[in-house]
């Protein structure tokens, strides 16, 4: 897509611009191996477009955009870590090339970059993105805690996920947007919708991530195959399944997901279990009612229809994605 590219390559000359030069490489290496091995971006490109839709300057909003990238990728590296996973990106994961420490600081690392690439603000504004900032990222915090506690915790409702997705995932794009219309010092309500239209979108995204996770090509997903039926997490899969299923259904599938287990034959049969109870057609249409909900909260905002046109296309995009 035009725009997307557009955005995309200054980002990633941005990113460039910026590698990590610093000392010990140990520390360093794997910060500038995360950050330089693409990725979508769309994140630093959700900050760039909310600054844009209300007559920002770009170039102002830029440090910001990065900042939120290494926020994203910090939580990429701990999140591989707590998940056990073996690849990201089609690429080996920090922990698994270096060890755990290194995921650990080169992730702390980047949390710390991210909050220096903001400093350029003026204080009002440095003070107000930093607010965004900080809460978010604790939100992402318990997002990712309720993650991990729902992996053995044996009832998950539909409620308990969408705030767990809500804020391990939801809250970020949410406030890519916020930063960026604060930047163009946007009219309260105008950014507020925004940051709804995120929020639902990141919703959206992640019913997306789960479905691609089991359904999705993996070569070009970049990730493990069924990473999350090996971890037992209580995906949108799993709860779509288990609540159309038989009881003796829902017995094997509390069963299947009562240890973690390397055997693939797990995988088999869970998957077999979601195509049975069309856990995956569910899923997708799930996907399509939150970003719905989003383009609601898009349509509100006091600007030109010409000038949503980009964002429209972000929410088509992400349906069709396949990475
Ligand atoms: C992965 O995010 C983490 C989730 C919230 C599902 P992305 O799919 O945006 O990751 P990259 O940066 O494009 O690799
Ligand atoms: C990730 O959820 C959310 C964050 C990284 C905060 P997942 O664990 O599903 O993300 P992937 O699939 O590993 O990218
Ligand atoms: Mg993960
Ligand atoms: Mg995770
Ligand atoms: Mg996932």
């Amino acid at each position: 897509m035009e725009f997307l590219d557009k955005y995309q390559k200054i980002i990633a000359e941005t990113i460039e611009k910026y590698k990590f030069k610093d000392m010990p490489e140990e520390l360093y290496e794997p910060m500038n191996y995360i950050i330089s091995n693409g990725g979508k971006r769309l994140r630093p490109i959700m900050v760039l477009m909310g600054c844009e839709l209300f007559g920002g300057d770009i170039s102002k909003a830029m440090k910001p955009a990065i900042a939120i990238e290494y926020f994203h990728n910090f939580t990429l590296i701990h999140d591989d870590i707590m998940d056990d996973a073996p690849t990201r990106r089609n690429k080996p994961t920090i922990h698994t090339l270096h060890g755990i420490n290194a995921g650990i600081l080169s992730g702390d690392g980047l949390l710390l970059k991210a909050y220096q690439f903001f400093e350029d603000l003026e204080p009002e504004l440095f003070k107000t993105c930093i607010r965004i900032f900080t809460n978010t990222g604790l939100r992402l915090c318990e997002g990712q805690q309720y993650d991990i506690n729902f992996e053995t915790q044996r009832r998950v409702t539909y409620e308990d996920y969408l705030q767990m997705i809500t804020y391990k995932t939801g809250v970020l794009s949410a406030a890519a947007f916020e930063i960026g219309a604060a930047i163009a010092n946007a009219a309260f309500q105008d950014a507020e919708n925004l940051s709804n239209f995120g929020k639902h979108l990141g919703i959206a995204f992640q019913i997306m991530d789960d479905y691609l996770d089991v359904f999705g090509n993996a070569e070009q997903f970049g990730k493990k195959h069924a990473g999350d039926i090996f971890e037992n997490k209580k995906t949108i899969l799993y709860l779509l399944a288990w609540e159309n299923a038989t009881e003796n259904e829902q017995k094997e599938l509390d069963d299947l997901y009562s240890q973690k287990t390397d055997n693939v034959e797990k995988i088999y049969r869970v998957e077999e279990l979601f195509r049975r109870r069309k856990a995956d057609e569910k899923t997708l249409q799930l996907v399509q009612k939150h970003n719905e909900i989003a383009r609601n909260y898009l349509d509100k905002i006091n600007v030109s229809d010409e000038k949503k046109k980009p964002f429209i296309e972000l929410a088509d995009y992400l349906l069709k994605r396949e990475n």
